[in-house]
């Protein structure tokens, strides 16, 4: 987009609005929310007052992760970057039949907040996004349901709502008795068939499917660091395992030209036209990058807050190795891996092309197949340029850089070094 003034305007606008929401956000009430369990503190953010988040219920007393099996319950997060493969680790996750899982409630979070910048690296913007996400994500893993319905637009009637985003994704919000659309089968019900055939979702039939279940696993790709979750995973409430999901940028970066085909347009031109338009958004790369290497520099370096509660894991090496990675993902979060999760796994990364390509979330075209075809998409001056700016991050997670166009076609040379990363135990 030129720098026109209408651009100015726009996002002088949008930097009011912005700080609007940050000003009334921080006075009508505090992010860190429960620091002791009682009905006051749990009410809904920014909400129409403090209501009791579970009718019938006392509060957060109630909740499973104040009750005495608190340690029982794992809370696994999903931490990754869009296109970086994490619906394909969801579903690793979602199979599992003690897992409620969800998909990317921080989408809600993000369009009521911050409507137009997603790419913002305006410091109120994030602290306004990081507060709120934090506070979700708590009341999520404690299956508050209620409170994601504050952001949920139009806002659900009833306790019941059709727009909860990616609801197909998650199995136990497609079965009973959830949705009765499919009978008493537990077999994976397509995303598509679920959205179409199940009833409006019941977000009180869903809260109590997820107390039902033994864990809950939510995907995550809205928070940058690692560092900004410390407060979610010193919660001594919660039981967070963190997952970090990370890529080759240049895989992301691929990806991401093909399935954000508007907010990548100007990749594409030079894709197309081998020239690098002059107005190129740099920041679309090097926040991937920045925000791989604060990260993992955090996690790798082992702070005392993470001891036990955080693997980093390669999407590539989980496509190479899909069953041994699971199963050292299942290992790390104590949990067994059942058969179902075994037989998603053969499914899923068989490299069968008919079911690819459904949605573009789907997490079929995105399996093991193809972790690399990014080598045949990207032209050598993108990778080459791709290469100088995230140089440290390439080097910290082991991914070759190439040095010629041959280089970066001939598949038969693999870009990932053996690299192990263990779990921080
Ligand atoms: C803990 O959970 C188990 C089943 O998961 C249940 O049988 C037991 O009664 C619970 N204990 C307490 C103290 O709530
Ligand atoms: C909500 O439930 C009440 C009572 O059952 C009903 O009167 C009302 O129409 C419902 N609202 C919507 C939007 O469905
Ligand atoms: C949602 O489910 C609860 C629990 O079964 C039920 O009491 C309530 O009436 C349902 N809500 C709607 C709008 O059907
Ligand atoms: C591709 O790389 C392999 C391994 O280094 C090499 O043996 C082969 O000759 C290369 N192929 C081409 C076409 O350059």
């Amino acid at each position: 987009m030129q720098c026109s003034w209408k651009a100015v305007i726009l996002l002088a606008l949008a930097s009011i609005a912005i700080q609007y929401t940050a000003i009334r956000t921080l006075t009508s009430k505090p992010f860190q929310l429960c620091p002791v369990p009682s009905p006051q503190n749990c009410g809904l953010l920014g909400g129409p007052g403090t209501e009791s988040p579970i009718e019938g219920r006392a509060g957060c007393d109630d909740y499973p992760y104040f009750s005495f099996n608190a340690s029982r319950k794992t809370h696994i997060m999903v931490l990754a970057t869009t296109r970086s493969g994490s619906s394909f680790v969801g579903q690793l996750l979602n199979q599992h039949a003690d897992v409620f899982y969800l998909f990317e409630p921080l989408y809600h979070v993000q369009t009521t907040l911050i409507p137009r910048l997603s790419h913002s690296r305006n410091a109120a913007d994030r602290r306004v996004m990081l507060g709120a996400s934090r506070d979700l994500l708590r009341s999520l893993y404690g299956c508050d349901l209620y409170f994601l319905e504050s952001y949920i637009k139009p806002a659900p009637a009833n306790h019941t709502t059709d727009k909860l985003f990616r609801r197909g994704a998650s199995r136990a919000l497609c079965s009973q008795p959830v949705c009765d659309a499919f009978g008493p089968t537990n077999a994976n019900v397509e995303e598509g068939d679920c959205v179409k055939k199940c009833a409006a979702l019941n977000m009180t039939l869903a809260a109590d499917a997820c107390r039902e279940k033994r864990h809950v696993a939510i995907k995550v790709v809205r928070v940058p660091e690692i560092g900004d979750l410390r407060a979610l995973v010193e919660d001594p409430r919660l039981n967070i395992k963190v997952i970090q999901l990370v890529r080759d940028p240049r895989g992301i970066l691929s990806s991401r030209i093909e399935t954000f085909r508007d907010t990548y347009r100007l990749w594409r031109i030079w894709r197309a036209t081998g020239r690098r338009p002059y107005n190129l958004d740099l920041s679309q790369l090097t926040v991937v990058c920045e925000d791989f290497l604060g990260s993992v520099s955090t996690g790798l370096s082992h702070p005392h807050w993470l001891k036990g509660k955080y693997m980093l894991v390669r999407y590539e090496d989980l496509s190479r190795n899909p069953l041994l990675k699971t199963m050292e993902i299942y290992d790390f979060l104590g949990l067994s891996m059942d058969k179902s999760v075994e037989e998603w796994i053969q499914t899923n990364t068989r490299g069968s092309t008919e079911l690819s390509a459904k949605h573009k979330y789907g997490t079929v075209r995105d399996s093991a197949a193809n972790a690399e075809s990014w080598r045949l998409k990207l032209s050598y001056d993108m990778v080459e340029y791709t290469q100088a700016t995230c140089q440290k991050v390439l080097h910290q997670l082991g991914y070759k850089a190439v040095k010629s166009a041959e280089e970066l076609k001939n598949l038969s040379l693999s870009l990932v070094q053996d690299k192990t990363f263990v779990p921080f135990s």
